[in-house]
């Protein structure tokens, strides 16, 4: 699809949202007042719905953001989960007790620990009051040496242990390698680490309109600064009702669901991911990032590396003591790693996650979905048959390395 077809589309999404009449949503179909009442959901309401046992916690980090993480408590070793871009806990959740990896997890007696990055939904305060500029000054970077290390020296401290173990999705592997490679010592309090659909380089990024973004970077940066946008994507209960409407099995405007989830995600079958939950699934992201976080994303793209921040050329010098930013060395990543990706996936893409491994020198499994399941990325997590192919070999390899 080019990209002018691309646009046009986006723009009547949105076109159709502003002019659709959601008030009167509920009385037309009990379907979608079903979905209304989980719409809102947090990670607490689905867990006492699923009846499971939860708890949250308040990590502070050592730049002050405050994080609320949960916590489904068990006897058994802790395992922490880390949400990809734009997302929250709620992701390990909204498929249901049956499909959702922190329930699985539970059930098989795992300490399950559910991360959120500063700027979602969950962790968007500070110890100090900033002013929302200051509060999101920061990229996917920070979430890498301050949120995850905060997280887990305050896991390992409530639950004694020495280790814990990590499984992250998409940009939850991007910060991974970023913790493990600026702060080296911390490679050690991880005994494995899971990274499904990883992302460091992302030369090959499929998605139709990176493109256009980082042609217009440089602009949309100045845009961002003058109209004071420091967070993109945000949650919004109207974006919701609209998903609740046009996701719905039995929508006249499903189509509108379904380009949506081509165009941004790539995905030509919409019933793989599953039907009934599709309208609480896309009422749930995005859940809220920085404007910085996003163009650090495209900065990379464009500059086809896996870099720093780049702040231009005077604060370059400051901070790097360079003209460029340098590359991130996942060569000094220890920690035993699974590496799992699928052929389909235009953002963790095969000649990328290939170039990455060989980069890589403790990576102890590499599992690669072929291209005929046209498994893509947001499946891995949200995908109808995520069990199968993803939740249950997980367990499974956990299980066989006695961790
Ligand atoms: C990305 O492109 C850069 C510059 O062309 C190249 O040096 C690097 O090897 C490429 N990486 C991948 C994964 O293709
Ligand atoms: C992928 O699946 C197809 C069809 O089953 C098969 O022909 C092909 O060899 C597989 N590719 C790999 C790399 O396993």
């Amino acid at each position: 699809m080019n990209f002018r077809c691309a646009l046009t589309i986006q723009f009547v999404i949105i076109f159709c949202f502003r002019s659709g009449d959601t008030s009167k949503l509920q009385d037309h179909d009990t379907a979608v007042r079903k979905a209304l009442a989980v719409i809102n959901f947090d990670t607490l309401q689905f867990l006492k719905k699923y009846n499971y046992e939860a708890e949250r916690h308040k990590v502070v980090t050592e730049d002050g953001y405050i994080l609320n993480i949960f916590r489904i408590p068990r006897k058994g070793p802790p395992v922490m989960l880390v949400h990809g871009i734009g997302d929250s806990s709620d992701s390990w959740l909204v498929l249901g007790p049956k499909n959702s990896l922190a329930c699985l997890l539970a059930d098989a007696g795992y300490d399950v620990w559910m991360f959120n990055s500063r700027g979602n939904k969950y962790s968007k305060t500070h110890v100090r009051d900033l002013s929302n500029k200051e509060l999101f000054d920061f990229t996917f970077e920070e979430m890498g040496t301050q949120d995850l290390p905060a997280t887990i020296d305050y896991i390992l401290k409530r639950t004694s242990r020495k280790k814990l173990t990590y499984i992250g999705f998409s940009q939850g592997t991007t910060i991974f390698f970023i913790m493990c490679s600026l702060r080296p010592e911390y490679n050690d309090k991880i005994n494995h680490a899971i990274l499904l659909a990883p992302v460091a380089w992302i030369n090959h990024t499929k998605f139709a309109l990176i493109e256009f973004f980082t042609e217009i970077l440089d602009g949309l940066t100045a845009f961002s600064e003058g109209a004071g946008l420091y967070e993109v994507f945000a949650a919004n209960h109207l974006l919701n009702l609209y998903h609740v409407k046009v996701c719905n099995v039995n929508s006249v405007l499903r189509f509108l669901c379904e380009i949506e989830y081509y165009l941004n995600y790539g995905i030509r079958e919409i019933t793989n991911l599953p039907s009934a939950k599709l309208p609480t699934l896309a009422s749930h992201i995005p859940a809220g990032l920085s404007a910085k976080s996003l163009f650090h994303f495209l900065q990379n793209y464009k500059n086809k590396r896996f870099q720093r921040f780049d702040n231009g050329k005077l604060k370059n010098q400051m901070l790097y003591n360079s003209d460029r930013p340098p590359e991130y060395d996942v060569s000094r990543i220890k920690t035993p790693l699974t590496l799992m990706m699928s052929e389909s996936d235009w953002f963790s893409n095969v000649e990328d996650v290939e170039y990455l491994r060989r980069k890589l020198k403790s990576v102890d499994n590499f599992i690669v979905i072929n291209k005929t399941v046209d498994f893509t990325h947001i499946e891995f997590v949200y995908g109808s048959r995520v069990n199968v192919i993803v939740n249950r070999p997980v367990i499974s390899l956990l299980q066989r390395l006695h961790l």
